[in-house]
């Protein structure tokens, strides 16, 4: 089951698949004679796929185990009449104030000890067991009730787990936590050694003893920290497994929640990895960060990481802003042409579908400044406008439908607990960053026009002619061997500081007898021996002997094998390698001691990418345009986003699908446009 089994089903008769385009749809919030208007623009619009429901708890159970589906039936047989397929929501994101208020254990706590009170949303704890029962029982009377609606083709339990109400520290999660690490470690011992309980007199003697990692005075033990993150994690898997049997006891139409993969969102509480195994299709909301210069290029990270988690599969976008956002401290409007842009951005990387946040700007309530696919100002505006163009643009290219991004020949490697285990406190620097590193490092490539997957350290890399690790603080012993291997075999490999430095208990990796040196994990395939870590000065840089300077981070040490293609060349560590290369079984690997500057890393990105044999889509890309492949049986189509202001002009000849018209060797794309081209021949 996946994203074709719902485009299959959103075009109309003797249509194989469409591309999904829609978005939240809130009708509680209006009055009915509302609802005939609004069906009748997203018809005008081309809309074929509405979320409903996502926060009608309060009004669909108005006292408990009391259901009025009244409403919603009429509002989902209106859309059925009017060809609108539904994503519905099982509802349990936000529990009405009578549920919380009768059950108010069910808050959730914070580390300080204080209890949330409800009046947003998401007020509950992941594991209390009142809101487990209320939740299960609210989604198996809206699956009795709406699974044979003809209007629904899939499922969308919850929305965006861990958005506001984790993790909790309250005392439900610390009996649960208590059960996870017994079955996570069997014996208390277990425990004691992998929190490293020696240290700071924290051995334990009983397992009631063990609380969540609570505000103390200082630094709370690490393991115990990162446990309760894996731990968070998986309570909230426990509440979207549960929901989600009930529905696919009933239903056999996908079922997906959203997760939260953008810039800022990427620090949440879910190990969207493991999540994804338990995603009949993968879904994702992105919003931009619009004082961001070069928010293209971090939605081309995440639209890859997102492709990522889905396996390289078809996935959807859930959510993303037709304009300005409510959140951000100056909510700055889109620029005209960048909603599309953005769209067909995500498409490009392999989403089927751009549905928004939400159909209709609301009246009241906290996101009442959020934009949405039909302003508050109505039809005669720039975004209405932009809407219909980019629901025509979306059916005008449809046949891309089910294709992939295949053929990467690059890898970028982020595991969540990497990320975890590095944003942990009491570290060497407070400016180390592996979002940001991992940020530099795709936008060489995206700057090059080069398509990279983002895997985990576990994953088989055999097909990537390069793997780079940016900050893979905490590696396990599993994801170290399947590098060693991947470089052993052939592969070109990049490492930055600060990788290998830790196993899965966050205890360093060392030999207490030999000694040997940093990073502990790689040490031996790059060729190193780091012995003493050298953060700068805040805003400092080092000067290097070889692509220019570096910033955050310097480091003493020597080589052991490699061959120093930069040394650090002021300050401290002057003199010692900054960027070394080494060959390792019939590999190379390269280990990079510094955050290099752009055109450093650039410069660097560029030799390596000569030596690996990785190559663009398509040559000569100009800057700031981005082009990439999605392929399906023997067609591939090419698709074109000129993010700069300027006409670019490139070597494609195929069929562009928007204008309809022959590229017959040199394709123009005026600045700020896009195209998307179906290849005749190869790029
Ligand atoms: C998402 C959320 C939506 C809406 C949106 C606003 O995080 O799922 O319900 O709040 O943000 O940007």
């Amino acid at each position: 089951m996946s994203m074709d089994y719902v485009t299959s089903r959103l075009g109309s008769a003797g249509e194989e698949q469409r591309l999904a385009f829609g978005g939240d749809y809130n009708p509680e919030q209006w009055p009915e004679e509302i609802w005939h208007q609004d069906v009748a623009l997203m018809r005008e619009a081309g809309v074929n796929l509405v979320s409903v429901g996502i926060f009608s708890w309060a009004l669909l159970e108005p006292s408990e185990g009391v259901y009025e589906f009244g409403w919603l039936d009429r509002v989902l047989d209106l859309l059925h009449g009017n060809g609108i397929r539904v994503d519905l929501a099982n509802a349990t994101a936000s529990p009405p104030p009578w549920f919380s208020s009768k059950y108010p254990a069910s808050l959730p706590v914070t580390a300080d000890g204080v209890r949330h009170s409800y009046g947003s949303r998401q007020a509950f704890s992941a594991n209390s067991p009142e809101y487990r029962r209320a939740a299960a029982a609210l989604t198996q009377a809206i699956v009795d009730r709406y699974a044979g609606h003809p209007a629904v083709v899939m499922w969308h339990v919850h929305n965006e787990y861990g958005c506001h109400n984790q993790p909790d520290f309250g005392d439900y999660s610390a009996a649960a936590f208590r059960l996870w690490l017994q079955r996570r470690y069997g014996t208390l011992e277990g425990l004691n050694q992998a929190w490293g309980t020696a240290f700071w007199s924290q051995h334990y003697y009983s397992w009631e003893e063990i609380l969540p990692p609570r505000t103390s005075g200082t630094w709370v033990n690490p393991t115990q920290q990162l446990d309760f993150a894996r731990f968070s994690s998986d309570a909230l898997l426990e509440c979207y497994r549960a929901e989600a049997a009930i529905i696919r006891a009933a239903s056999q139409h996908p079922v997906t929640t959203n997760f939260m993969g953008s810039s800022m969102g990427l620090n949440t509480p879910i190990d969207y990895w493991r999540w994804s195994q338990e995603m009949d299709l993968v879904s994702n909301d992105h919003y931009l960060v619009a004082e961001d210069l070069r928010s293209f290029q971090e939605l081309a990270l995440v639209a890859d990481l997102v492709r990522g988690f889905a396996n390289n599969k078809p996935w959807l976008l859930m959510e993303h802003s037709t304009s300005a956002v409510n959140w951000q401290p100056r909510n700055i409007a889109k620029a005209p042409g960048e909603m599309i842009r953005n769209s067909l951005q995500h498409v490009a990387r392999g989403a089927d579908g751009a549905l928004f946040f939400q159909w209709r700007a609301s009246r009241a309530g906290a996101e009442k400044y959020h934009s949405a696919m039909l302003p508050h100002a109505g039809t005669d505006t720039k975004v209405w406008r932009e809407v219909v163009q980019l629901g025509g643009i979306l059916k005008k290219i449809s046949e891309v439908a089910g294709s992939t991004v295949d053929g990467a020949q690059v890898a970028i490697l982020h595991d969540t607990d990497a990320r975890w285990g590095s944003e942990l406190d009491s570290h060497p620097s407070s400016d180390t960053d592996i979002l940001a590193e991992t940020r530099r490092w795709h936008d060489a490539f995206y700057r090059a026009g080069i398509t990279t997957d983002i895997r985990q350290s576990t994953d088989d890399l055999s097909g990537y002619k390069l793997v780079v690790a940016p900050m893979l603080y905490l590696v396990t012993d599993e994801g170290a061997a399947n590098i060693e291997g991947y470089v052993n075999a052939g592969g070109h490999l990049v490492v930055t500081y600060l990788s290998g430095i830790v196993d899965a208990n966050d205890h360093i990796r060392m030999d207490p007898l030999e000694g040997g040196g940093y990073p502990g994990a790689f040490a031996g395939i790059l060729g190193v021996a780091m012995e003493e870590f050298h953060p700068l000065r805040a805003g400092a840089t080092v000067e290097l002997s070889a692509y220019g300077s570096g910033t955050i981070w310097s480091e003493l040490g020597r080589t052991t094998t490699a061959e120093t293609l930069a040394s650090f060349a002021s300050g401290a560590t002057a003199g010692s390698p900054a960027v070394t290369r080494n060959s390792y079984g019939k590999g190379l690997a390269y280990y990079v001691a510094t955050t290099l500057g752009g055109d450093g890393v650039s410069e660097l990105v560029g030799s390596i990418c000569a030596s690996a044999g990785v190559n663009p889509a398509v040559p000569d890309i100009p800057a700031d345009v981005e082009v990439v492949k999605r392929s399906k049986d023997g067609t591939s189509w090419l698709f074109i986003i000129n993010h700069s202001g300027t006409e670019a002009a490139l070597p494609v000849r195929g069929t562009e699908l928007i204008s309809g018209t022959a590229a017959t060797g040199r394709l123009r794309v005026p600045g700020s446009g896009v195209a998307v081209v179906r290849l005749s021949g190869t790029a």
